[in-house]
């Protein structure tokens, strides 16, 4: 844990009664998150990645069992991959932009709302702001959507924006302005951010940390330079690898073989059935934590 830290996870483990057996998606996960930092949450799909935001923002539905060692209680706010289907369709984008704050805090009363709502819509980076804040989600484009979303996760003033592989269905034109915007919040507001992707190449120049998630399980976390320069984890190496051949060749790449299923996690590493380096131990033993500065991975190799 860090000193100053604006977020600390311990242990935080989530399961799921699947056909009478409890079945860990998310398997004591430690992480911590620093006042004006943006830390990334990278794996394959099915990995964990998402149970982990919705856990923190508080919206897991009741059929999930939730053990956390202890968390502090910060107020999140969370955007999502499909900012339309998080839109309501029938009212108008400046009104969902007042609805995210609490009623009592009297700042609609003062008819300010208004007025604080056109300026985030502006640094937000929508043009027009007046003319917008009276349409529809239906007459915004997919760019101009997540930038509606955004505003009103700002409008709820989180210590803590949790951003869902926020960009997945936009083109890599608007994929870059929003990652833009991110980092200008960050820079400006100083926002904390804790970004989800499955694209490692995604967070490279764009996260502060970056912590890489496999199998319900955090499996190496760094500086992202680190991360990128001295990989350690056989897993960050193949998705290092399949993210930069993918970039360089304009194709889809994916690591050989699949994400185990949670109800079928292999023994010991749970990489160890891909694992070009695996050895005997990696069989039935889960590697201890090395650390190395503030660098950390679970594997035998260093
Ligand atoms: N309500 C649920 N009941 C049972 N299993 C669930 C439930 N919700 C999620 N899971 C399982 O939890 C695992 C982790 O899912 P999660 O959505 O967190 O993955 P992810 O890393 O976000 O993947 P993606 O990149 O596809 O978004 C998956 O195997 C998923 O099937
Ligand atoms: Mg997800």
């Amino acid at each position: 844990m860090q000193h100053d830290c604006l977020l600390d996870v311990n242990d935080l483990t989530i399961q799921y009664n699947i056909e009478g057996n409890l079945v860990p998606v998310v398997d004591r996960v430690s992480f911590f998150i620093n006042p004006g930092e943006i830390v990334a949450l990278v794996g394959e799909s099915g990995c964990g990645k998402t149970q982990v935001a919705l856990s923190l923002a508080g919206l897991l539905t009741k059929t999930a069992h939730v053990n956390m060692q202890d968390r502090n209680s910060i107020k999140t706010a969370m955007i999502f991959q499909d900012p339309l289907n998080a839109l309501n369709p029938v009212m108008k984008v400046g009104k969902q932009i007042l609805e995210g704050w609490s009623k009592e805090d009297g700042r609609w009363k003062m008819g300010d709302g208004k007025k604080i709502a056109l300026e985030l819509l502006e640094q937000v980076g929508i043009d027009e702001p007046e003319k917008r804040y009276h349409q529809y989600p239906h007459e915004f484009s997919g760019g101009m959507r997540q930038r509606a979303l955004i505003a009103m996760a700002l409008a709820q003033e989180p210590d803590l924006l949790i951003a869902d592989e926020p960009t997945t269905a936009l083109d890599v034109t608007i994929q870059a302005q929003i990652i833009d915007l991110l980092r200008e919040l960050n820079e400006k507001r100083g926002l904390s951010i804790l970004f989800i992707s499955h694209d490692l190449s995604l967070v490279k120049s764009f996260a502060h940390r970056t912590m890489v998630m496999y199998a319900g399980r955090i499996v190496e976390s760094a500086a992202t330079e680190n991360i990128y320069s001295s990989p350690k984890h056989p897993y960050t190496k193949a998705l290092i690898q399949v993210a930069g051949l993918a970039k360089n060749n304009d194709v889809f790449l994916t690591i050989d073989g699949s994400v185990p299923d949670p109800r079928d996690y292999p023994s010991g590493c749970p990489f160890h059935p891909r694992c070009d380096v695996v050895e005997e131990v990696c069989i039935d033993t889960f590697p201890k934590l090395i650390s190395d500065q503030e660098h950390n991975w679970n594997c035998i190799h260093k």
